[in-house]
């Protein structure tokens, strides 16, 4: 029995879109998705009824961080994750494969595993496949994902091809060392931006057998338009009856693209972390709400929005919290770009809902251009 199912509702008659449903240990989602990111077991500035309030219907953590601290046989003790932060919804861990690679100091790769340097104290540390498993279980997140490799952008195409092979003998001992029956496991397709790559990757990966598939190595410093061509060169490399998660994107564009080809889930640090910068998302495009023209501006965010924030505050009093470097300022930004993606999300499935989400798309570019 897997831990997870998913059920494929609808597909949209203009392209590659889907409206999906996945359940896990902790409830049920709506795909497409977008997973708001709490790297330290908590998404910043926001309680987890914030959350909820927002429209998050599943959330992210990472095996990395919580690894080095608080250590995640302590996390285990205390009941898992969901207990620990206080949040009793799905919940999806990442395996630590990308931030042992962008955040580990001095790291070794063999075909054991990686050893790396904490970016926290400099302590040596080592993750394997089956390290980030027991971490993975211990913490005890919904879904689980493989140890992966995820090379640098750009590389050889030789390093590529070979980082894709240890990748899928990595991706085999994490199938093999998993065994929580009430959590799922999903592959990781690498490839880099080589379309013949990607298809081996993705052939290994299915071969081996998960309950979802995930895209890494995109948004590593490439052009938009080179993502957003993988993401049309890999849409029918992935099981169709199967979730599928592009890891670490994006913007909005990048969101609506990905859905445009197929994919459901996604996660990104960028609503919260732009928030936290006072870069503020709405339905005409990006604002900085540092920027002297809003001193005196009594309109909301976005009048097209409906979030708490954009109903009570007003462009120029978020400024002036912002300038003040208040606490109050994270906190308002991050719920209202929260709200702006989870609703981007929620606009995403009623347009697949009415088989209409060409025209969506359509209309999406339309308002960004029109200002
Ligand atoms: N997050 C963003 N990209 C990646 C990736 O390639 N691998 C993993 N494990 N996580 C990611
Ligand atoms: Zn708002």
């Amino acid at each position: 029995m897997s831990a997870i199912s998913f059920e494929l509702i609808k597909k949209d008659p203009g392209c590659a879109a889907r409206l999906g449903s996945l359940t896990t240990t902790h409830g049920k989602i709506e795909t497409p998705i977008f997973m708001p990111v709490g790297t330290q077991a908590t998404v910043k500035a926001m309680t987890p009824e914030e959350l909820v309030e927002v429209g998050s219907q599943i959330i992210l953590a990472n095996t990395y961080h919580l690894y080095l601290r608080p250590g995640h046989e302590l996390v285990g003790r205390l009941g898992g994750l969901h207990r620990f932060m206080h949040w009793d919804r799905p919940m999806l861990t990442d395996s630590g494969g990308f931030q042992v690679f962008s955040l580990g100091e001095l790291r070794k790769i063999s075909e054991e595993g990686v050893k790396f340097r904490s970016h926290i104290d400099g302590s040596k540390h080592f993750i394997s496949p089956e390290v980030s498993i027991a971490i993975q279980e211990a913490l005890g997140a919904d879904i689980a994902m493989c140890f992966d490799e995820c090379p640098p952008y750009p590389a050889e195409r030789s390093y590529v091809q070979k980082s894709l092979e240890l990748t899928t003998r990595w991706a085999r001992r994490c199938k093999d060392a998993h065994s929580r029956p009430d959590q799922a496991l999903f592959g990781i397709v690498q490839g880099g931006m080589h379309p013949d790559l990607r298809r081996e990757s993705a052939r290994q990966i299915t071969d081996i057998g998960f309950d979802g598939y995930a895209l890494g190595g995109l948004s590593v410093g490439e052009e938009k338009e080179v993502m957003h061509g993988m993401m049309q060169e890999c849409s029918d490399i992935l099981p169709e009856d199967s979730p599928r998660y592009i890891m670490g994107i994006g913007a909005p564009e990048d969101l609506v693209e990905a859905v445009y080809n197929g994919f459901d889930m996604f996660d990104c640090v960028m609503p919260t972390r732009n928030a936290r910068n006072g870069a503020l998302f709405t339905s005409f495009g990006r604002i900085n709400i540092k920027a002297a023209i809003y001193a005196e501006d009594q309109g909301p965010i976005d009048p097209a929005c409906d979030c708490y924030v954009c109903r009570n505050y007003s462009r120029a009093y978020l400024r002036h919290l912002y300038r003040s470097q208040e606490i109050l300022a994270s906190r308002l930004n991050s719920w209202h770009n929260l709200h702006f993606y989870l609703d981007l999300m929620k606009e995403v499935r009623e347009a697949i809902g009415r088989g209409e989400f060409v025209k969506f798309r359509q209309d999406f570019y339309a308002a960004r251009t029109a200002c």
